[in-house]
């Protein structure tokens, strides 16, 4: 069977964190200057001449991208300081949240966990761009639909018997239900006050957002990379509680509006729709 390409949806992904820092306005929702670090030239190029990065879809894709790794970091950020030390990030792509990292995440342990093709695009990027991975960095490659993040983990010395944080942001809609819910069970086997952090494809309650959905939808499955799996809160909280989370929230409108997006001059457009969430055990 031939090899599964790189995800050329994380590549988008970067795109989009790497245009906040470039064209949008203070503060920044999240404040990455790696992202453009880890383009390639014309890529990072064409940035600034890119018309469409204003328009009203990417403009609410790129708020989704930014707010939901802003959320993570801040949770995982409370979990640090309340002792947890190990850090796994599920699906990573060019999550660059290792290569900036704060000094309060300096005592954790983080694995970055990807498909091996996207893991391997990675790393040849962070090597191209010179930037270094630092010692409390490691990667495990994992294919969710083939592999057991038990069996993956394991082999790469997580200590399961330790409270962990794992963030798996933009990854679940590109599951299938079976994967998914085995990526759950384990966390949910893991010592009470672990917690994962997640986003998930639901739906909008405008016309206009669901046809911003469609529009998405189609431009990944042209990727290669389509949606297999869309949840709403209700049955996804209630799934989660199946598998054995004691505590799961979501992140409201209201609130990410209040917390994040009220108040900027730069035009970028409120949240409508619920679609990030924590689970803890
Ligand atoms: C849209 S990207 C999101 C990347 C990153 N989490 C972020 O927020 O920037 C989707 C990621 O899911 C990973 N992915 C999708 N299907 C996967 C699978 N079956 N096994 C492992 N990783 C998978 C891709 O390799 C890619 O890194």
């Amino acid at each position: 069977m031939m090899e599964r390409e790189a995800s050329r949806t994380a590549m988008r992904v970067a795109v989009l964190r790497a245009a906040h820092q470039l064209i949008d306005g203070e503060p920044k929702i999240l404040d990455d200057r790696v992202s453009a670090h880890l383009l390639d030239a014309q890529t990072f190029a064409g940035i600034g001449a890119n018309p469409d990065l204003r328009s009203s879809r990417l403009e609410s894709l790129r708020v989704h991208v930014l707010l939901r790794s802003r959320y993570s970091e801040e949770r995982l950020e409370a979990a640090a300081r309340d002792g947890v030390r190990q850090c796994v990030i599920l699906g990573a792509g060019f999550d660059t949240f290792a290569y900036r990292q704060p000094a309060w995440s300096r005592a954790l342990r983080i694995i970055e966990v990807d498909h091996p093709s996207s893991q391997r695009a990675k790393r040849d990027r962070l090597r191209a761009a010179a930037i270094a991975v630092p010692d409390n960095v490691s990667f495990i490659p994992i294919d969710f639909e083939t592999t057991s993040l038990a069996a993956g983990l394991a082999a790469a010395g997580f200590d399961r018997a330790q409270r962990s944080f794992f963030s798996w942001l933009g990854v679940m809609v590109y599951l299938k239900e079976p994967a998914i819910d085995a990526v759950l069970s384990y966390v949910a086997s893991l010592p009470a006050g672990s917690q994962i952090v997640f986003s998930f494809g639901s739906s909008d309650p405008t016309a206009a957002g669901e046809e911003d959905a469609r529009l998405t939808a189609e431009a990944v499955a042209a990727l290669g990379e389509p949606w297999l799996t869309r949840s709403e809160p209700g049955p996804l909280g209630a799934k989660l509680r199946e598998a054995g989370f004691s505590e799961v929230s979501f992140l409201t409108p209201p609130e990410a509006n209040a917390r994040y997006l009220t108040g900027r001059s730069d035009g970028l457009p409120l949240v409508r729709r619920i679609s990030v969430g924590s689970a803890t055990v």
